[in-house]
């Protein structure tokens, strides 16, 4: 472990000042982040552990890395926690969940292992992570997926209900169905296997990664997953894979998530997928990969030694049978000056000039006359357009005009009234937007070549701006 962590620390002193490298998105100094795992409150800190190649910029020798904070801003250094070294895991410390039990907080992953003929195969094991940061690796605790089920059984999600300890697991039918399974313990060690969860989702992908069940209201729970293999539609389903969630009743004895709404994902950008949510404070706090699977070659930051980012903490809420989503508060931590502040503008084409790419933007625009808008991030010669078409209902999110990392039109369905409701997180290769408080978010990542960034608003009438306000945000630091 000390090996490692001296590694850690002289990389981030030596950090390349790379254009893209992101301010106060979570990234590592070297290597491949993916999803977010373990996402616990513990001994008085936020533990934040996550998928990590500390290798190099594949999908391979996954650990367990751990970031914790306390505010948002002040990060502990990038320290490796698990290691696939034992026979259980020794192809990758996959994917799951922290429990805060006895005080201490237990962790459950999946151990991926290829076996003699090259054949997957998946084991979900525990380790106990104490106080003064060592961890105890405690082995297996579900040693093979049922009858019926293929390998890709993985990534164990616990929840508590009536003192019972529930763990699903995502996992692929013979028949090459995702589904997830549950299975039950009293004291989150033997785990017994109760069954599939019914949902009226049959044929909806061939895989079903990252689930999470989440109580969202006295009798709801959101079921939040991550399909493989559903095919895209006009307004849904752009990316290659997805992530999102339904919302219903919760019936354990018939093991049935009953009268739930129909799958709604979580973000409509181009980099979002495999999030996890925990609940502090009453909130449930979720924070998603930026970046998704076998699209290696649309993020040209491999060539630097790095890939990927985690996004903000974002609550969610339901509300209107909807997940909304915030910026968890804390991230107000991250404001360092306000640069502009103004209300009831009224102007042909609004231009903004940033000196800095890292900010806040809050933008509220009258909708009520216009009928189109464009807001471009322009960077030079290159640049990326959001534009809202209020009589159709769709929003457009446009990357064909960068000249690198992916490209592409995402497109999906908004309904405004009156105001367009933008929230802009703008950091050195990231954009996540929350438009109308939170009912849709985008995520993506771009690749500009040069560090500038001018923000333009167009209409096709004139434009009417209630409101715009914008912050420098400061860098989040790991100490
Ligand atoms: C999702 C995922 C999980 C798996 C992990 C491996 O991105 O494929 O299903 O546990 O990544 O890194």
């Amino acid at each position: 472990m000390h090996e490692n962590n001296i590694k850690v620390n002289n990389c981030y002193s030596n950090k390349e000042k790379h254009i893209w490298r992101n301010k106060f998105h979570i990234e590592m100094p070297f290597g491949l982040i993916n999803d977010p795992n373990g996402l616990s409150y513990y001994n008085n800190k936020f533990h934040i552990f996550y998928q990590w190649n500390p290798f190099g910029c594949e999908h391979k020798t996954k650990h367990w890395g751990l970031i914790t904070t306390t505010d948002f801003v002040n990060y502990t250094k990038p320290k490796l926690i698990l290691r696939p070294e034992d026979w259980f895991d020794k192809d990758g410390c996959y994917s799951g969940c922290g429990l805060v039990k006895d005080d201490e907080l237990k962790l459950y992953y999946t151990g991926n292992v290829k076996g003699s003929n090259n054949e997957r195969e998946s084991y979900q094991c525990v380790a106990t992570y104490h106080k003064d940061g060592t961890i105890e690796k405690k082995g297996v605790i579900i040693e093979k997926q049922p009858e019926g089920y293929t390998a890709h059984f993985r990534d164990p999600y616990i929840f508590m209900e009536d003192e019972y300890y529930y763990m699903i697991l995502g996992v692929q039918t013979n028949d090459l169905e995702g589904k997830v399974l549950i299975y039950s313990s009293e004291d989150a060690m033997k785990w017994a296997f109760l069954g599939e969860l019914k949902t009226n989702m049959n044929s909806f992908g061939y895989m079903w990664e990252c689930p999470n069940l989440v109580k969202v209201s006295e009798n709801k729970y959101a079921f939040i997953f991550s399909p493989q293999g559903i095919q895209s539609e006009e307004f849904k389903y752009q990316n290659i894979f997805q992530s999102g969630y339904v919302i219903g009743k919760l019936d354990l004895k018939e093991l049935e998530l009953k009268e739930h709404c129909e799958f709604k994902e979580l973000d409509m950008g181009f980099d979002f997928y495999a999030p996890q949510v925990f609940k502090h404070d009453n909130e449930n706090i979720m924070i998603g990969w930026i970046g998704l699977p076998d699209k290696e070659l649309e993020y040209p930051t491999a060539e630097y030694g790095w890939m990927y980012a985690l996004t903000m903490p974002r609550v969610i809420e339901y509300r209107n049978n909807v997940l909304y989503q915030k910026p968890l508060k804390e991230v107000e931590n991250l404001r360092q000056s306000q640069v502009i502040n103004e209300k009831n503008l009224i102007c042909d084409t609004y231009k903004l000039n940033l000196d800095s790419r890292c900010v806040e933007v809050i933008l509220n625009l009258d909708m009520s006359e216009g009928n189109f808008t464009e807001v471009s991030f322009k960077f030079n010669d290159e640049y990326i357009l959001m534009s809202y078409d209020k009589e159709a209902q769709v929003c457009t999110l446009d990357r064909n005009n960068m000249y690198l990392g992916g490209k592409g039109i995402r497109k999906f369905k908004l309904k405004v009234e009156n105001e367009l409701k933008l929230h802009m997180f703008i950091d050195n290769s990231i954009i996540e937007i929350y438009y109308q408080n939170g009912l849709e978010v985008t995520t993506l990542m771009y690749f500009a070549k040069t560090e500038a960034l001018e923000i333009q608003i167009k209409n096709d009438n004139i434009i009417k701006i209630n409101e715009i306000c914008t912050w420098n945000l400061r860098s989040i630091k790991y100490e």
